[in-house]
């Protein structure tokens, strides 16, 4: 995450100090084994642990290291699919679960922040949902009946949302939304779940999960946690090599904060109905200043490299409806995995023995999708019923979702033309100081990185996950990869997955 200035930096780190861990030493055994320790997987140690089952939880970052630090933490049940949408997908009664789903977790969040004394900065405020131009209000029209058909009958169409710089034009309210602070939020989980006996380890690399009992999860140095279950919390599952990766598809999303005079504009939650669609909130940072954050602009993982220009387009976007933006504070990006059918996938891990679980596809609704996590993933490990069960069912196949299955997986067999591509550049001697850029070298490709000062790191382009070629991006300096959102650091370290194992290096060039 960067300023203008460069310098990286990230609005939530700003203010949530998250406790240091240990790293895993020794072979050990808990009920319950999470690997991964941002909204997902530390919901469900949190609740495992209310209900007096052992965890351990293993990440190889820091706790919320991954796309929780990301996020702009709208806590919503209004998803990046319209209601209607989700009918058609989901079915009417479908449709009832999502809204119920997502509004028992805004509620949860609120709860747990409350009973566990975290002071997260959470906050009830209304959603405003407006149409692209002032004519387009079909959408909304339909909207609004389908809201009121799965139960969020509070919600109601006003003239306009509650900005004056702008007129949104006819919209939607979505009473009863909220935000927060989601580093603060995991760092007071994380303080309960050692309270009541919970383990978390960071800095410790999983490298194989095996279900079964005991299931064994195996870490990088060699140390071996076995357990009862195994929750996969990864953001896009390391324990799956292809089907989850063949229903959901990885996209980078782009954001702005940019700094408004304290109270100039309403603090509420703000979504257009375009694809991609922009997010808008506001975060205090101090008693003269708010942030005005501004997210959008997607595009699907390694398939672009042009984040300045999608940053401007940002800043105009927000200068031309908030004209009493002053300076861009923060510009960060991140990745979402986009599920065919608008929810996530929670449950059982297709194809796997049975004490194997995952939770991935949260399609950019990751603080509620990661609650609901918590409840579903605990229930089913306690041989509890639970009405949402079906619905989240990662092995489910939905007809009407199809169309997105069909043409994301072409999109996916085409980036494997890349074989057969020249590379960005003929020679390495092209690549520029703190630049990277994919090479030709005989039959197979090289991802080359040159550092600041000129020394040269080569590592294969060839993804660890299933073969793609991966692409530069210059914004994050990354290698990314097209097919399904894997990402690697300049030294080919992985930092996404599904892959597991790093780009390998390339001796002697
Ligand atoms: C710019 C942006 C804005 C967003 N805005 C919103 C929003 O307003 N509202 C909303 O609800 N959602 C939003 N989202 C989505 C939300 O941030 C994510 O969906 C959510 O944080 C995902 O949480 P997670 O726990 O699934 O994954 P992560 O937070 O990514 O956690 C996964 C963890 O797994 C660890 N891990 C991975 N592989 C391994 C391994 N092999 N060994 C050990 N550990 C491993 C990683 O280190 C990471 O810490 C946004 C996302 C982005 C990028
Ligand atoms: S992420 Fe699947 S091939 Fe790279």
């Amino acid at each position: 995450m960067q300023n203008d200035s460069g310098k990286t930096i990230s609005i939530w780190m700003t203010t949530a100090e998250i406790p240091e861990q240990p790293v895993l030493t020794e072979n050990t055994h808990a009920d319950v084994c999470i690997i991964g320790a941002g909204i997902a997987g530390m919901s469900t140690a949190y609740m495992l642990t209310r209900a007096g089952k052992s965890v351990v939880v293993l990440d190889d970052g820091p706790i919320a290291g991954g796309q929780t630090a990301r996020t702009t933490a709208h806590v919503s049940n209004v998803l990046s699919y319209r209601y209607y949408e989700l009918e058609q997908m989901h079915g009417k009664e479908g449709a009832k679960l999502v809204a119920q789903s997502h509004t028992t977790a805004i509620n949860t969040i609120e709860a747990i922040a409350t009973q566990e004394n975290i002071n997260c900065d959470f906050k009830r405020l209304d959603g405003y949902l407006f149409p692209p131009d002032l004519k387009s209000i079909d959408e909304i029209q339909h909207e609004l009946e389908a809201a009121h058909r799965v139960g969020l009958t509070n919600v109601e169409m006003v003239k306009k949302a509650p900005l004056t710089s702008f007129d949104t034009g006819v919209c939607l309210r979505f009473p009863q939304q909220g935000q927060f602070d989601p580093l603060k939020y995991l760092a007071g989980l994380a303080e309960a779940i050692e309270r009541r006996g919970g383990r978390i380890y960071t800095g410790t690399h999983v490298e194989k999960i095996q279900g079964g009992l005991p299931a064994r999860v195996e870490t990088s140095s060699g140390k071996v946690v076995t357990a009862d279950a195994v929750v996969v919390a990864t953001n896009s599952p390391i324990s799956n090599l292809a089907t989850m990766h063949f229903k959901q598809a990885p996209y980078i999303t782009f954001v702005i904060g940019a700094k408004v005079p304290r109270g100039s504009v309403p603090k509420a939650l703000y979504w257009d109905t375009l694809d991609p669609y922009h997010y808008v909130r506001l975060q205090s940072i101090d008693e003269q200043y708010d942030v005005l954050i501004v997210g959008g602009e997607d595009h699907k993982t390694g398939q672009a490299d042009d984040a300045d220009a999608r940053y401007a387009r940002l800043q105009t976007w927000t200068r031309e409806r908030f004209p009493i933006a002053q300076e861009v504070l923060f510009r960060w990006s991140g990745q979402v995995m986009n599920s065919d059918d608008g929810i996530a996938y929670i449950g059982k891990n297709p194809f796997d023995e049975e004490n194997v679980y995952i939770v991935t596809g949260d399609t950019g609704i990751g603080m509620t999708h990661g609650t609901i996590a918590g409840i579903l993933l605990t229930d089913l490990i306690l041989g509890r019923n639970n009405s949402w069960a079906e619905l989240y069912e990662p092995s489910r196949v939905r007809i009407a979702g199809v169309g997105d299955f069909i043409s994301e997986n072409l999109n996916v067999a085409a980036q494997y033309l890349e074989w057969v591509t020249p590379g960005d550049v003929d020679s390495v001697e092209k690549v520029a100081p703190g630049t990277g850029a994919v090479v030709r070298r005989g039959l197979t490709k090289v991802a080359a990185y040159r550092d600041e000062n000129g020394t040269l790191h080569e590592h294969s382009a060839i993804c660890t996950h299933l073969n793609c070629i991966v692409a530069w991006n210059s914004s994050e300096k990354t290698w990314d990869c097209p097919c399904h959102g894997s990402r690697f650091d300049t030294q080919g370290k992985v930092i996404n997955g599904p892959a597991i194992n790093g780009l390998a290096p390339v001796e002697n060039k």
